[in-house]
């Protein structure tokens, strides 16, 4: 598979390194910032199925808006240390390119972290829950594989390298595009508990998007399913190794607060994250693994 994938260094001003996958089922980008998802078209599409701002900011201290973030060792603003960066230093950290590798799913590109990557402040040291009655050195060695094939599937493995328990949290932050988010529907979490953080649709329905949507759901099914009419598309997700989903789109006003975000792009993305946080958050003993990761396919909608 030698010709399946290209390395192309220094594409953007912010002189960020990405690579471009190009396998029979799929092709992909990449990039070792964040080991950031930018792009995903399987074969037969016109389009990237991920969707990324036109307003993304590609440099060293920033996340990339759109594509697929990960979250990582924390979700939203880290309790302990709530000055520091949003969802954890995974997405600001430049990752290693480990390998790829045709699979019966699609070009698979394997990226790795650990503590010894530059990191914005407080660092790695710092970025763990720890039991303070605890002792010994802080360690981890985290894998990404993004198999990019007709699914799109991000797999998210850390191991406790170290000598104490670790605790952390984690999301695979996937924007999906869609026609119009105000006609599109996420089902599969009907009647599961959520906390709001936007003011969005009524519980025990299919999720609709006519205000900001803001979501956690700490526990609660692996399956969601998005239906967007007006593309004819249904993403089927699968998630694994994730307590429960985070589903977000910004809507008008928080869209127009962001620099990074489109005025008008609200309406062509939503997130869905299978994210585990808070009471969920994963803890590893030393030598101990654990993985998150989610498999998206879209499918063509029958025509009506
Ligand atoms: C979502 C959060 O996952 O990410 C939202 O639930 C947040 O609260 C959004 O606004 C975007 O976060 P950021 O840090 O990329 O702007």
């Amino acid at each position: 598979m030698a010709d399946a994938f290209t390395i192309v260094p220094g594409a953007y001003a912010g002189g960020l390194r990405y690579l471009d996958v190009i396998g029979d089922a799929a092709t992909g980008r990449v990039f070792l910032h964040g080991a950031h998802v930018t792009s995903w078209r399987p074969d037969g599409e016109d389009e990237s199925l991920v969707w990324l701002s036109e307003r993304a900011i590609f440099a060293d201290e920033t996340a990339i808006r759109g594509g697929v973030p990960i979250c990582f060792p924390w979700f939203g603003p880290n309790r302990p240390t709530p000055e520091g960066p949003a969802h954890g230093l995974a997405r600001l950290s430049e990752w290693r390119f480990e390998g790829a590798a045709e699979t019966d799913a699609g070009v698979a590109v394997t990226l790795g972290l650990d503590q010894d990557a530059p990191a914005a402040v407080p660092g790695w040291g710092a970025a763990f829950r720890v039991d303070e009655q605890d002792e010994g050195e802080v360690r981890f060695q985290a894998r990404y594989t993004v198999t990019f094939g007709s699914s799109l599937t991000t797999s998210l493995s850390v191991t406790n390298t170290g000598s104490r328990a670790i605790g952390f949290e984690a999301a695979i932050h996937t924007y999906y595009p869609v026609s119009d988010v105000r006609q599109v529907s996420v089902s599969g979490l009907e009647g599961y508990p959520f906390v709001e953080r936007g003011a969005g649709g009524g519980a025990g329905e299919p999720i609709r998007f006519t205000r900001e949507v803001d979501r956690v759901y700490p526990a609660a099914p692996s399956a969601l399913r998005l239906t967007d009419p007006g593309a004819g598309r249904r993403f089927t997700l699968e998630s694994s190794g994730a307590a429960g989903w985070v589903v977000w789109n910004p809507f008008r006003d928080k869209a127009a607060a962001m620099g990074d975000f489109g005025d008008e792009e609200w309406r062509s993305m939503v997130c869905l994250e299978p994210v585990s946080l808070g009471e969920a958050m994963i803890w590893l003993q030393p030598g101990q693994s654990h993985g998150l990761g989610v498999v998206s396919t879209p499918q063509t909608l029958p025509d009506r």
